[in-house]
């Protein structure tokens, strides 16, 4: 199939389809970048984050020595022209990969996170056991002058199922977006020396 020009969603497209995730640089303008950390750390500043639990419906339960970031799902949060902007680049994003991958994406459900400094997130798969609504793993990082002394990095696993062998290190740039098959690679986040900010989400399908 003719991809047309290309860009940078059908560089992350291309990427999910040859090898089952991508990373690309600059994913959005700057100035969202830094609205949308903006936007992060106001929240954080007023007490609206939770911290992070693992499993779901009567199994949620808070492991720290599992992960140790605190979330705020967007849905709990007011619209603005940042995450307006972001929620239609994902949108295009989405519709790339449905005409691509025939992955029947039909929505997004997503979360701020804040690591406080010694933050981590043990290896992991993003799939709830026993369902696989999750099939497409997004993050955004929302990091000005993030140096490679301060950790938190993301390392993916890329041999499909395999928490072992060949990996990647991301680093949680500002502007910079990782995807993933959330039900194919382990990834974990390394301790964090500094405050990281992200924006995590998941295209998902009603199956
Ligand atoms: C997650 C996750 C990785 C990151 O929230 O499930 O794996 O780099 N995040 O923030
Ligand atoms: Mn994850």
């Amino acid at each position: 199939m003719n991809a047309g020009p290309r860009n940078d969603i059908s560089e992350l497209v291309e990427g999910l389809h040859a090898q089952g995730w991508a990373c690309l640089d600059q994913f959005l303008p700057n100035a969202d970048s830094e609205s949308l950390l903006m936007e992060c750390m106001a929240a954080w500043e007023s007490g609206e984050f939770r911290r992070a639990a693992v499993g779901r419906g009567e199994s949620k339960v808070i492991r720290e020595d599992i992960r140790r970031d605190h979330v705020l799902w967007l849905d709990e949060m007011q619209q603005s022209p940042a995450l307006d902007a972001y929620r239609q680049k994902l949108e295009e994003l989405r519709v790339a990969i449905n005409r691509q991958l025939f992955l029947g994406l039909v929505d997004f459900e997503g979360h701020f996170a804040v690591y406080p400094p010694g933050g981590y997130y043990k290896a992991h798969l993003d799939r709830h056991q026993g369902t696989q609504n999750r099939v497409v793993t997004v993050i955004l990082y929302l990091n000005p002058d993030w140096r490679h002394e301060d950790g938190g990095r993301l390392k993916i696993w890329i041999t499909p199922g395999d928490r072992e062998g060949a990996s990647e290190w991301v680093e949680p740039k500002m502007g910079s977006l990782v995807v993933f098959l959330s039900g194919d690679h382990w990834h974990e986040v390394e301790l964090s020396q500094m405050q990281r900010h992200s924006l995590t989400g998941w295209f998902r399908t009603d199956q």
